[in-house]
C-alpha cells in the first residue's frame, strides 16, 4: 500500500479535493506550518492525522527545514504532496524527497512564477491562465510539468474572479496526478523528464476548451 503525506499552510481547498478523490493507498499525514490553517479541519474530518509544524519556532530556515523532513520521513511516504504549502523549501529537503514531492501552482508555467499569479496575469494582458502540477526540484516553480489546464481570461475578470476559475481546475487536475503517481504511472526519471504510462482506460483530457 503507498503512503502519502500532504503538506499545506492554508485554506486546504486542494487537500479537500484530495481527500475526496478515494486516492490508492493512504494518506498518513497532513502537516501544516501554521495551527490556524483551515486545511487541518478537513484532514481530521477525515480522520487524518494531523502535524503542526510551526516554522516561527525554528532559528533559521534550514533549522526548520530539517525538522520537517524528519517529520515527513517519520511516515515513510512513497509521494509528498504540497497542497498551498507556502515555504520555500531548500535544497536538501527538496533533494532528500526528489522524484517523490508534488506540488501544483496557480499558472501556466513558466509564466507567472511565484506569489500573486493572478494579479500578474491580470498585469500581463494574456487570454489564457491556468494552473500547473510540477515535480519539485530546487529551482522554484521551474520542475518538471506533469499537467497544465488553461481557462480563458474574460475582459471583466478581477483577480477573484480569475483565481476561482483556475482554483476549480486545480481541484480536477491535482487528484488526477497524485493518482497517476500512486497507480505507479507516473515517474521522474533520472534524467529529470516526465514519464507518464498511460495505461488501463484512458485519463480525461486535461486541457479544458478555452472559449475564443
Ligand atoms: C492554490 O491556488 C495553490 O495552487 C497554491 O496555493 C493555493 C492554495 O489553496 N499553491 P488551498 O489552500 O489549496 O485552498
Amino acid at each position: 500500500m503507498t503512503t502519502t503525506v500532504i503538506l499545506i499552510s492554508g485554506r486546504g481547498s486542494n487537500l479537500l479535493a484530495l481527500l475526496e478523490a478515494r486516492l490508492p493507498g493512504r494518506i498518513a499525514a497532513v502537516i501544516s506550518n501554521r495551527a490556524e490553517a483551515g486545511g487541518l479541519i478537513h484532514a481530521r474530518s477525515h480522520g487524518v492525522a494531523t502535524v503542526v509544524l510551526d516554522h516561527r519556532r525554528y532559528a533559521s530556515r534550514e533549522a526548520y527545514d530539517a525538522a520537517l523532513a524528519e517529520e515527513v520521513d517519520s511516515h515513510r511516504p512513497d509521494l509528498v504532496v504540497l497542497a498551498g504549502f507556502m515555504r520555500i523549501l531548500g535544497d536538501p529537503f527538496v533533494q532528500r524527497f526528489s522524484g517523490r514531492l508534488l506540488n501544483i501552482h496557480p499558472s501556466l508555467l513558466p509564466a507567472f512564477p511565484g506569489l500573486n499569479t493572478h494579479a500578474q496575469a491580470l498585469a500581463a494582458g494574456v487570454r489564457i491562465h491556468g494552473c500547473t502540477v510540477h515535480f519539485v526540484t530546487p529551482s522554484l516553480d521551474a520542475g518538471p510539468i506533469v499537467a497544465q489546464v488553461a481557462v480563458p481570461v474574460h475582459g471583466d475578470d478581477d483577480e477573484a474572479a480569475l483565481a476561482a476559475r483556475v482554483l476549480a481546475e486545480e481541484h480536477r487536475i491535482y487528484p488526477q496526478a497524485v493518482r497517476w503517481f500512486l497507480e505507479g504511472r507516473l515517474r521522474l526519471t533520472p534524467a529529470g523528464r516526465v514519464a507518464l504510462l498511460h495505461e488501463g482506460p484512458p485519463a480525461p483530457p486535461l486541457t479544458a476548451p478555452v472559449a475564443a
